[in-house]
């Protein structure tokens, strides 16, 4: 199975479980919470920006998240604090519940680096 495969080689790491059960919860999860299938606004906006039938792997891959990020300066993702653009709760706080509104977003450092 596809998915089961990529457990195996996530971006170069096994993330498999030693519990099946846990595993499979994990899947259903994914399967049922795709954009595609969410009637989430910002999922939508992420569907809408896809060409036809093109599905990146990265969530940072799709043109509507790199659209709101591309004005970022890039020290400001490749400092310590951040690392990459992947590490959504570096400046969104809020990440975990879902919640990515400009109130809850502060990127680590952004008055050192002049980015206010
Ligand atoms: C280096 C800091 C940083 C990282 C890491 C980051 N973001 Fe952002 N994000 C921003 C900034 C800055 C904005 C633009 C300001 C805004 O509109 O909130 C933004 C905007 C957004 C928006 C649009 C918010 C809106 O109201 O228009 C979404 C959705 C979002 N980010 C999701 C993500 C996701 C998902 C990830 C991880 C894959 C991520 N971000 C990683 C800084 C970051």
């Amino acid at each position: 199975m596809f998915l089961q495969q990529s457990l195996e080689d996530h971006f170069g790491e096994d993330i498999t479980f030693d519990d099946k059960a846990d595993e499979v919860q994990l899947i259903n999860y994914l399967i049922n919470n795709a954009a595609e299938r969410s009637s989430f606004k910002r999922s939508k906006k992420i569907m809408r920006s896809l060409p036809g039938g093109a599905y990146p792997l990265k969530i940072s891959e799709t043109p509507y998240i790199k659209r709101k990020h591309e004005e970022i300066p890039k020290r400001l993702i490749t400092q310590p604090e951040v690392g990459s653009i992947a590490n959504c709760d570096a400046c969104h706080q809020d990440a975990s519940k879902g919640i990515y509104d400009d109130d809850e977003m502060q990127i680590p450092n952004a008055r050192l680096f002049n980015y206010d």
